[in-house]
């Protein structure tokens, strides 16, 4: 690797599925399939409604034996063999990053393809609809088992390890992310606070973008492939 950069931390959003076909959440007017994210996305809607959020969430987990991962997800399987410290920070729920093959993924929103039981805290993987009957194969309670997705309102997954490698990074590259969830949308601060190089790859400006030391704007299948392949022949900044 001929990079002058050797510990990297990649953030991903909704952005680099969408040429997958997912659709983003900001793109879509700040809805999700017309439901609005308060109504489908908190703890609250989940004890108001439940059977609402668990149909939506089977929707978006049936969704994704309709996708597969594009050329941006397949560029960072790469790039994660050829830095000594490499973490991939993702927003997103879908499986796209691991289904590539990414190994050191952080999927710190949850993940659409596991279930979690609010008795027991047992995580188990789940391929097709959760229902309001569902046993937990742990504590066989019955009706205890809700995605294992973080809701707004709730913490974010594995913080301590993302904590750890934005301390140490020297390169920190977001993609397809809108910059507007906390505390992802703050990675780039604590980046640069440590002397990172900060990079934004997105569609367009984010609402971020001033903090980032680079910018490249265009679609994720093509402007990560040029970034990484610039940094490999030593000509990136
Ligand atoms: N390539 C690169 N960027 C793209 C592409 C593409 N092909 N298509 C869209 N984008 C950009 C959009 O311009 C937008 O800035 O991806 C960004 C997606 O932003 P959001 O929809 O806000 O998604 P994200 O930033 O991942 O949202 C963060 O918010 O709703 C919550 O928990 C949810 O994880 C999600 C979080």
């Amino acid at each position: 690797m001929s990079s002058k950069y050797n510990k990297v931390v990649v953030l991903t959003g909704a952005g680099i599925s969408a040429e997958s076909g997912l659709s983003t959440f900001r793109d879509n007017n700040g809805l999700w399939d017309n439901h609005r994210v308060e109504d489908v996305a908190t703890p609250e809607a989940f004890d108001r409604d439940p059977e609402l959020v668990q149909r939506f969430y089977n929707m978006r987990r049936a969704a994704l034996k309709t996708v597969e991962p594009n050329l941006a997800h397949q560029v960072l399987v790469q790039a994660e063999k050829e830095f000594d410290a490499f973490i991939l920070v993702t927003q997103n729920v879908d499986d796209l990053h691991a289904r590539a093959g990414s190994q050191n993924l952080l999927p710190m929103h949850g993940e659409l393809l596991k279930q979690r039981c609010v008795q027991c805290h047992q995580i188990t993987a789940i391929m097709g609809d959760i229902t309001l009957d569902a046993v937990c194969v742990q504590c066989e309670r019955v009706g205890t088992l809700r995605p294992h997705i973080v809701w707004f309102g709730e913490m974010p997954l594995y913080m301590d390890a993302i904590m750890a490698a934005l301390m140490a990074c020297d390169l920190f590259v977001s993609v397809g992310t809108s910059g507007t969830v906390y505390p992802a949308a703050g990675f780039v601060e604590i980046a640069n606070q440590v002397g990172a190089h900060t990079v934004e790859l997105n569609l367009e400006p984010g609402d971020q973008n001033s903090q980032f030391k680079q910018s490249i704007h265009g679609p994720a299948s093509e402007v990560l492939p040029a970034f990484f392949n610039q940094l490999n022949h030593g000509t990136a900044q």
